[in-house]
């Protein structure tokens, strides 16, 4: 979709971080905005942003884990905004824990976000673009969904997954010669809430504090959200596939194209000489 003016762009996880920056960006290219969070502090400031820069938005609070609620929202949406063009379903949680130490209902909380809020959304949406003529799924996984982490054995197995689901629906509308596409994007480091807002699970010994894991992860996460932004929507203009954001990310998808299985051994020692078990 090369042209993104006057055309309606639906958000999910807007509140905050990426979600954020793209509803500003997506401001800037002229389209209308439906943005949806569970956090309705971080979404009616993102809403401040927007009504600063004249953008006609929406603002509802959705859990993207509800599937009634996803469905009902995408209906308003086109009740509002009169169509559908764009779905980016961001909104995500993280989780540190190891396979062995996490309780399936961790497990079942991040896959009920991350993954099952993907499909939601991608199914919700996916019908009001097709009537609208043409539109672009744009669903979030990550540098994690290209390559496994100790201790985001969760975080992994949605993204992972996320990206499974979005490749075969990408296939499927080429195959159909639909005129919907279908991005997955896989960010490396952004230096976002993501850390701040995210669990640790209940039975990991308490080695590193929650603050010196934000401290960490700024440290290492060098792509502002406004870049990520910009990036994932230069791939939606170019009709893109598959988007990486970042250096980080590039890298790490070359070690895992290349070396498959090496990678696990080189992440495996690193993390073994930290005494969190975090490369
Ligand atoms: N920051 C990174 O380094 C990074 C890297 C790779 C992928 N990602 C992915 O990018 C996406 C955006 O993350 P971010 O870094 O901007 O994080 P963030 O924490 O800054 O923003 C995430 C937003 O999602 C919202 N959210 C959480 N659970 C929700 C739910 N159940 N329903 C609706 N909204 C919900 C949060 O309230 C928050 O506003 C996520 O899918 C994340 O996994 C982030």
């Amino acid at each position: 979709m090369r042209d993104l003016t006057g055309r309606v762009a639906a958000v999910t996880g807007a509140g905050s971080g990426i979600g954020r920056a793209l509803a500003l960006a997506l401001a800037s290219e002229g389209c209308q905005l439906a943005l949806c969070d569970v956090d309705e502090k971080g979404l009616s400031e993102t809403g401040k942003l927007l009504e600063a820069r004249s953008a006609k938005h929406s603002l509802a609070r959705v859990d993207v884990a509800d599937r009634e609620g996803v469905f009902g929202w995408a209906e308003q949406v086109v009740e509002d905004h009169g169509a559908a063009h764009l779905i980016f379903n961001n909104a995500g949680v993280a989780l540190g824990a190891t396979v062995q130490r996490m309780t399936i209902e961790e497990l079942e909380w991040l896959m009920a976000i991350n993954f099952w809020g993907v499909v939601y959304g991608t199914k919700a949406f996916l019908p009001h673009l097709e009537r609208a003529g043409e539109g672009h799924v744009v669903n979030l996984s990550s540098v994690f969904g290209l390559i496994a982490f100790p201790t985001s054995g969760a975080y992994n197995a949605a993204k992972f997954a996320a990206r499974g689901f979005t490749e075969a629906l990408s296939i499927e509308l080429r195959a159909a010669g639909s005129p919907i596409v279908a991005t997955v994007v896989h960010p490396g480091g952004i230096r976002t809430a993501i850390a701040r807002n995210a669990r640790i699970g209940s039975a990991e010994p308490d080695v590193i504090s929650l603050e010196e894991r934000e401290r960490l992860f700024d440290e290492t996460a060098r792509t502002t959200a406004d870049q990520a932004a910009q990036v994932i929507l230069r791939g939606v203009k170019r009709d893109k596939r598959r988007v990486l954001v970042g250096p980080d990310a590039r890298v790490f998808s070359g070690l895992q194209r290349l070396f498959p299985t090496l990678y696990q051994r080189l992440l495996a020692l690193a993390a073994k000489r930290r005494p969190t078990g975090i490369v």
